[in-house]
């Protein structure tokens, strides 16, 4: 095999970060597009921010010049916008962005990239639990990773025959600093996020990381929605 590139959104920090280390551990070459630049010696970095639709118009050619010379990509959507909002109050603003970081960004780089792709690439999408159900309180983002299943499901019927596979990684509680944001400083909050999970602990960014390169690497996983949760206790 050639060339194999990793093109990854989202990979400045968390679970994109140790997505990013483990394919460059293996001599694959890391593009990282984030607002905030990705430390791993040798990644490229493009500054690109997905929650601006127009993104694609002064950034489409560096991207497109930056995959030349691969033959082989393996594209993770793994960025993510996660805030905190509910049905009685989110406007069509917000929920309009959470769809543009979330699924149509994805989508974007899909059309974008699909020309670059040979046999043996493949499209993991980073979902989430709320892919399959949802919480309180979190509603753009629940809608926009039950959508991101779609997109995955519908870029495996798409592709047939291509030799490209697709899958969605879906996350549990995993220690980064979206979850930390999102339940904020009260330290105990985590704590009793680790006490749902059947482990009694959260999930790291590595555990991912290496979920996610598994489906990236096997072609036998394609249309899968695959759960990396730990195992969450139902009560
Ligand atoms: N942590 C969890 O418990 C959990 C659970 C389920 C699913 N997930 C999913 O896992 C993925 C990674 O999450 P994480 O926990 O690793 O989050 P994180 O540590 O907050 O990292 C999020 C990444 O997304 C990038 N990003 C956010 N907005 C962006 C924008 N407008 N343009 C470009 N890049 C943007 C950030 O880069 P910049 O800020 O530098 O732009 C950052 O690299 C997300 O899709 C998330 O929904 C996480």
């Amino acid at each position: 095999m050639g060339v194999s590139t990793l093109v990854i959104t989202g990979a400045s920090r968390g679970i994109g970060l140790a997505t990013a280390e483990l394919f460059a551990a293996s001599g694959w070459r890391v593009l990282n597009i984030s607002r905030s630049p990705i430390a791993l010696a040798g990644a490229v970095q493009l500054q690109i921010d997905l929650s601006d639709p127009d993104w694609e118009l002064t950034q489409a050619e560096e991207l497109l010049e930056a995959v030349s010379g691969s033959d082989r990509l393996a594209l993770v959507h793994n960025a993510g916008l996660l805030a905190k909002d509910s049905v009685p109050t989110l406007d069509a603003a917000h929920l309009a962005r959470a769809l543009q970081v979330n699924v149509i960004a994805p989508q974007q780089l899909n059309r974008l990239l699909l020309p670059s792709m040979g046999q043996g690439s493949s499209i993991v999408y980073v979902g989430s639990t709320l892919g399959e159900k949802a919480v309180a309180g979190a509603c753009s983002y629940v809608v926009s990773k039950h959508a991101l299943i779609g997109l995955m499901r519908s870029t495996c019927q798409d592709l047939a025959g291509r030799g490209i596979h697709t899958a969605c990684v879906c996350p549990g509680f995993t220690d980064t600093e979206m979850l930390r944001a999102h339940v904020g400083a009260d330290e105990s909050i985590l704590g009793s996020l680790a006490g749902s999970m059947t482990f009694g602990r959260l999930i790291t960014p590595a555990e991912v990381a290496e979920t996610i390169r598994f489906c990236a690497l096997n072609p036998v996983i394609n249309g899968s929605v695959i759960h990396a949760n730990l195992g969450q206790v139902e009560r």
